[in-house]
């Protein structure tokens, strides 16, 4: 069978593709594999408990349920809802957010498909465009979606220890140069895979580059504030007319909703949805049937501070404490947990790839995510992203410690065996 460049590099060819197939894989033909490796946000009963009596609430409504079910929304996006969250984001952040600047999507994975194209890829002068990535690592999901080849450009960053075994990335700006061939920036804050949170300098600084360049800033906030607000350190929302910011219902608890939130001026939401018309129609529209009282009440924002934060903050804390003492006795360091619910482990000179050492966890049913995926767009040779793997701390404890344990006894193995 004979097929186009594009299902070569999208639907054949996809890094991503064959890992989330093998944590799938693994997890269907082994039920007691120690499942620390996806991006799946935690089941929270008093949060499921909200999404179940939404639910209920829709049935019992009188044709609610079938006005929901039996209609299509338009390509932006369900009106009521996108209303809700643009009254949110005024009151919450005091942002000029009209409905007209919010466009929905099928997750905000196929946001990050639409806009990384509508601003990367040819141009009409034939000038190749390439999305800026200011600090790498790097969300694994933006590497795939490039419609051309060669889509991003990655920065290394300044790395600081903190103490012993903490340490954070900073930006390099000294690494950044805004040519030509830069048709935006995009920064996940929190960022996945190393919970790092950029800071409010380090933002103002990427937005002034930006809008000196006439370019937007994409700043994916799958995990940030006002919700689902898994981040742990204080950090101010910026929205203006360049800055593109993508969220979702997903990281709250919902990610089979397939819900994500774009709010952009108003000529990047008309493209959007003119792309969803073309792609799927119009975005679902029950991930904003559940949420859109929770939205319209408040009680997102009050779920999001006075649950799911504390619950992940006090789980990354946990997870911190009983690496600190498995792992006693060789040179490991841990980003600065600051949101989503992943750990970072760098183990600096590992004598084995990041990538056996997955392969050796599988053999022994834990699943991780082998750090060197999460450098889309840095071609430098760079010992360190083999050196680091990413750890989901959001599974119940007992799989969480028991994990945590063979994790530190197989990186033991390879500092001995060396
Ligand atoms: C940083 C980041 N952005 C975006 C997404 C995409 O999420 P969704 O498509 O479920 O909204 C994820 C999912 O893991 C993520 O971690």
């Amino acid at each position: 069978m004979k097929v186009s460049k594009f299902a070569k590099k999208i639907a054949i060819a996809s890094g991503i593709g064959q890992l989330m197939d093998d944590l799938g894989n693994a997890l269907v033909e082994s039920q007691d594999m120690l499942m620390l490796g996806g991006g799946n946000p935690a089941h929270i009963p008093r949060v499921q408990q909200y999404f179940r009596n939404s639910m209920l609430r829709l049935l019992e409504d009188n044709g609610g349920f079938e006005r929901v079910i039996g209609n299509y929304g338009p390509p932006q996006g369900n009106k009521e809802f996108i209303t809700a969250i643009s009254t949110l984001l005024q009151n919450e952040f005091g942002w000029d957010v009209k409905p007209e600047n919010i466009a929905l999507t099928t997750g905000s994975q196929s946001a990050f498909f639409i806009l990384f194209n509508i601003f990367a890829g040819t141009f009409k002068d034939g000038v190749h465009k390439k999305i800026l990535l200011p600090l790498a690592p790097e969300y694994i999901g933006y590497c795939d979606v490039g419609l051309a080849d060669d889509l991003f450009v990655a920065c290394k960053p300044q790395i600081k220890h903190i103490d012993e075994h903490i340490f954070k990335y900073y930006v390099d700006f000294d690494q950044i140069s805004i040519t030509d061939e830069i048709g935006a920036i995009c920064v996940s804050r929190p960022t996945n895979p190393t919970g790092n949170v950029l800071t409010d300098s380090e933002i103002e600084k990427i937005s002034a580059l930006a809008r000196a360049n006439n370019i937007p800033l994409i700043v994916d906030n799958a995990y940030g504030t006002p919700f689902p607000n898994i981040i742990f350190t204080e950090a101010k929302s910026i929205w203006n007319k360049h800055t593109i910011v993508c969220m979702s219902l997903s990281k709250l608890g919902l990610p089979a909703a397939r819900t994500g939130i774009v709010i952009a001026n108003e000529d990047v939401i008309a493209m959007v949805s003119r792309v969803n018309a073309v792609i799927s129609l119009a975005p679902g529209s029950i991930g904003a049937a559940i949420a859109t009282n929770l939205v319209r009440s408040g009680d997102i924002l009050r779920l999001s501070r006075d649950v799911i934060k504390p619950f992940y903050q006090t789980k990354a804390a946990d997870t911190v404490e009983q690496l600190c003492k498995e792992l006693d006795g060789i040179d490991f360091h841990i980003h600065k947990p600051e949101g989503t619910f992943f750990l970072w482990l760098w183990f600096p000179g590992l004598p084995i790839t990041n990538a056996k050492l997955y392969q050796r966890l599988k053999k022994r049913r834990v699943l991780v995510v082998p750090g060197h995926y999460f450098f889309p767009g840095l071609k430098q040779r760079w010992k360190h992203k083999n050196e680091c793997i990413r750890v989901n701390y959001s599974p119940d404890k007992e799989t969480v410690t028991k994990g945590i344990k063979i994790i530190a006894d197989e990186v033991k193995q390879a500092y001995d065996a060396a």
